[in-house]
């Protein structure tokens, strides 16, 4: 079967967006991969089809209603061996790890979340795993959501050729990726790092690592920290 992302968002026209350009639009339009976009306003049941509610306790903002998101739920029909995910800036950060799973898998239901919030007894009832894209607040899970596709779609097979896969690698390791350069030879009086153009393919490689770790050391100490077989005294040099 087609591994297939079904999205709940009060916004189905914000879908497939960027996705439908590029790599993700083009393996869209020939059918590696399939993009739901179910509208959750078509669950609501009252005559102002309304959505969402004050607090309960009080507070600002609006809360997606319980029986509105459950309906929407239900009606999306999805199989228990799909994710069911929700986008929130309270989630377990997304990792490239949980990324690869959800490509292996059929693909996940992707509730977007907006207002302050979603009544919890849907996201209890419904197993919903929270998943968050970084420590910023999104004015709504959507953006989130097509992040999330985004990384999973390249990694389906026959989307991506076989060139950027190996550009997983270094970031898989838990390691920034290196410097890349091009033509120009000489930019603005920048030239190319001479071992690059030596032809010397194991110190290129080194070169490479090195200036990974560096990268990752400086920038990620949190990734740093778990590279094993790193003592601490073992901090690489530059910058
Ligand atoms: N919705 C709002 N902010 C978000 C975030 N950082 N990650 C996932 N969903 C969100």
């Amino acid at each position: 079967r087609i591994w297939r992302a079904t999205v709940l968002t009060l916004f189905p026209e914000m879908f497939p967006g960027p996705l439908g350009v590029s790599l993700a639009g083009r393996a869209l339009a020939s059918g590696l991969w399939e993009l739901e976009a179910r509208d959750i306003r078509a669950s609501a049941t009252d005559r102002h089809r309304s959505v969402d509610d004050t607090p309960a306790g009080g507070g600002p903002g609006m809360v997606l209603r319980a029986d509105v998101l459950a309906a929407a739920i239900d009606a999306a029909g999805i199989g228990p061996d799909r994710p069911k995910l929700l986008m929130s800036p309270r989630g377990r950060p997304l990792t490239q790890a949980r990324v690869v799973e959800l490509a292996e898998g059929p693909g996940p239901l992707i509730v977007c979340g907006r207002f302050e919030g979603v009544d919890q007894r849907v996201i209890d009832g419904r197993g919903l795993e929270e998943v968050s894209i970084g420590d910023y607040v999104l004015s709504g899970g959507e953006i989130a959501a097509l992040a999330l596709i985004d990384a999973c779609v390249r990694l389906l097979p026959g989307v991506m050729g076989k060139e950027a896969s190996g550009t997983e690698e270094s970031f898989s390791e838990g390691l920034l990726e290196y410097p890349q350069y091009t033509r120009p030879q000489l930019f603005e009086g920048v030239p190319i790092p001479e071992i690059l153009t030596s032809g010397d393919h194991a110190k290129v490689a080194a070169w490479r690592r090195a200036e990974s770790e560096a990268l990752t050391a400086a920038r990620r100490p949190d990734l740093w920290a778990r590279i094993p077989s790193k003592v601490p005294s073992d901090v690489p040099k530059r910058r």
